[in-house]
């Protein structure tokens, strides 16, 4: 099995519930409120940590209760954290969530120490960082640190996997060190500037994109699956039935069960399916790293379903 490593954000989520979302200048009473372990980077490293993966994270957290409150939970589900360094000088990352009745969701983050996770970082972790085999990237830290790793890893043949959320635009070399690329349908829009409304805007942008050196452009669709596209592949992986009660962290589990079965050597139809059962499956509870799936229950889910 090959070892992943995850570059990325370490949130506390503060969630609040209510049947819908508030208009603009409207206050609503919503149903519940609960602070769960989040951030796109720590809820990927959960996700393959929980499916038996070697999962180590690098990133930074504030000297705070969230802070410790977060190393605890990655311990606890199998991260390992040696290169999870903490910063006095800001506070831990946190995201504001709202989750409506039927489970969508609207995010904002304050990134805090995410922020501070700089090039001087990676310098210091590269030996350790090198140890793996499979890296997962997404865009909560600085987009300067993201490209100086991705560069140093590609360096070393290292295979990686970029999660352009939140999407921004990206400058043009970093493209060739992604093998993998996971946008959902309003990131790709964002990142290569395209209107998409058809599945042939979806084909044209992701060619645009495996044009620029991109090994993978793998499109994230929700309950309609994942689309594959190479230069020598195009496929689609249909979603899993289940009944969703919270999305959030569910792009972020796919990319987790993408990079575990990956790490297993499996090809990339499977991979894809596999990581599709994770993201369906991590929409079945509240909050993100805790609605992380099971090895047992994807395998379940993938044997009843046999999509
Ligand atoms: O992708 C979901 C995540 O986005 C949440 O856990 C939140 O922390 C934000 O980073």
């Amino acid at each position: 099995m090959k070892k992943i490593c995850v570059v990325g954000s370490i949130n506390m989520d503060l969630i609040v519930t209510a049947n819908r979302f508030p208009q603009p200048g409207e206050t609503l009473v919503g149903k519940e409120f609960n602070t769960f372990p989040g951030g796109k980077g720590a809820n990927q490293a959960v996700a393959a940590g929980r499916l038996q993966a070697d999962v180590r994270m690098v990133g930074k957290i504030g000297d705070d209760m969230y802070g410790a409150q977060l190393i605890h939970n990655l311990q606890e589900n199998g991260v390992k954290t040696s290169e999870v360094m903490v910063d006095s000088n800001y506070s831990t990352g946190i995201a504001a969530i709202e989750v409506d009745g039927t489970g969508e969701n609207h995010i904002i983050i304050v990134p805090g120490a995410n922020g501070k996770v700089d090039i001087p970082l990676i310098d210091e972790k590269l030996d350790a960082m090198l140890e793996a085999d499979i890296f997962l990237f997404q865009l909560e830290i600085p987009l300067e640190t993201v490209i100086y790793a991705m560069r140093k890893l590609k360096e070393h043949g290292k295979t990686i996997i970029l999660d352009p959320a939140p999407a921004c635009p990206l400058p043009e070399e970093i493209y060739r060190f992604i093998d993998f690329l996971t946008p959902n349908e309003t990131e790709i829009a964002m990142i290569t500037g395209r209107e998409i409304k058809t599945m042939t805007d979806i084909k044209e942008a992701a060619a645009s994109l495996y044009q620029k050196g991109v090994g993978a452009v793998i499109v994230k669709a929700g309950s309609h699956g994942a689309y594959f596209f190479s230069k020598k592949d195009f496929f689609h992986c249909p979603g899993f039935t289940v009944k969703a009660v919270d999305t959030t962290g569910a792009g972020d589990s796919f990319n987790g069960g993408l990079a575990v079965s990956l790490a297993g050597e499996n090809g990339v139809k499977e991979s894809v399916k596999f990581a599709n059962a994770v993201g369906a499956l991590s929409t079945t509870a509240k909050g993100a790293q805790n609605a992380m799936p099971t090895l047992t229950q994807v395998t379940s889910l993938i044997k009843n379903q046999g999509k």
